[in-house]
């Protein structure tokens, strides 16, 4: 980017029709004495103008184009869904008296199955997303083809990944509504907890992932202090506005591409996939 705009800059300057150039043309002009020199001289700082405006229109494209300069991160590392990145700026409502539909339910306090519905609305279809070929050479890293389709390869956006730890994470909250679903060796018959069982280490792993991910997108939207009635004094007010991404267009780029059954070969070698399965990246 910094070298793009110097060299913009630079090929305006050169444009710039110096002395010595004007000179050797008026010469030439007056031998041939069939043109006026005047007349073209005038023709060749219109046209010098023509480019200079040309060159002005570039550099300032360049300057305002949003994919260029608003995001060091896109570009860096290759995303599919790069190109549909938008920026909004946003303000979260106050979430403690006024609770949005994704918290518990205002009178009990507790989710039910339309807030569950919701949650997974989020990030379902999201699991699973497909790309094509000369995508898959682009990622940072190989990735298997779908076995049923092998022009296509599997890939999830992290956004989803991240929103599933969360809603995981979020049903410890209330064990009297999701004890009881399925694959959870965490409550024990008597009402205690395994701290040890696998999803217990699944629980700590999304703990972990999320605090990895808040650190790694580090919002520096600045919380300002206020006054709140009924409250104890000053308090950091919460309600400042975000620069977001447009999330609903990452989860339109998800939507497109969802991949619903997978049916993986039984018979690998060893259970593992052969080389052949994998994307093959360029460089
Ligand atoms: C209450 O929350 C909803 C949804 O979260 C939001 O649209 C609305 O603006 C909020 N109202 C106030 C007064 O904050
Ligand atoms: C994925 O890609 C990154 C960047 O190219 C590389 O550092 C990392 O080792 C790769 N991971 C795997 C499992 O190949
Ligand atoms: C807790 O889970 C681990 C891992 O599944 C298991 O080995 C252990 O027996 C469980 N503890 C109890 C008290 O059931």
């Amino acid at each position: 980017m910094e070298s793009t705009e110097y060299q913009e800059v630079r090929l305006l300057k050169d444009e710039q029709p110096d002395s010595s150039d004007s000179d050797t043309i008026s010469e030439n002009i007056s031998i041939g004495k069939s043109t006026s020199p005047r007349k073209l001289l005038g023709i060749y700082l219109f046209v010098a103008y023509l480019i200079n405006l040309l060159l002005v229109v570039l550099v300032l494209v360049l300057l305002l184009s949003p994919r260029n300069c608003r995001d060091p991160t896109i570009g860096t590392l290759y995303s599919p869904a790069q190109d549909v990145i938008e920026y909004e700026v946003v303000s979260f409502p106050e979430s403690t008296q006024n609770k949005s539909k994704y918290q518990g339910d205002p009178t009990t306090g507790i989710p039910t199955d339309e807030t569950d519905k919701l949650w997974s609305e989020l990030y379902l279809f999201g699991m699973k997303s497909w790309v094509d070929e000369p995508t898959a050479r682009k990622l940072p890293n190989r990735t298997l083809a779908l076995p049923d389709d092998p022009d296509k390869y599997l890939v999830q956006l992290d956004v989803f990944h991240q929103l599933h730890c969360l809603d995981v994470l979020r049903s410890l909250l209330w064990p009297e509504r999701y004890r009881h679903k399925p694959h959870t060796d965490y409550y024990l018959p008597n009402g205690e907890r395994n701290y040890t069982s696998s999803a217990a280490k699944h629980y700590d792993h999304c703990l972990e992932y999320l605090r990895k991910s808040v650190m790694c997108h580090s919002d520096i939207s600045v919380v300002y202090y206020g006054y709140t009635e009924g409250g104890h004094g000053p308090s950091p007010q919460e309600l400042e506005p975000h620069t977001c991404r447009n999330f609903e267009k990452v989860q339109d780029w998800a939507r497109e591409r969802v991949v619903y059954d997978l049916n993986w070969p039984e018979d690998w070698p060893q259970g593992r996939p052969p080389e052949s399965a994998y994307s093959v990246l360029d460089d």
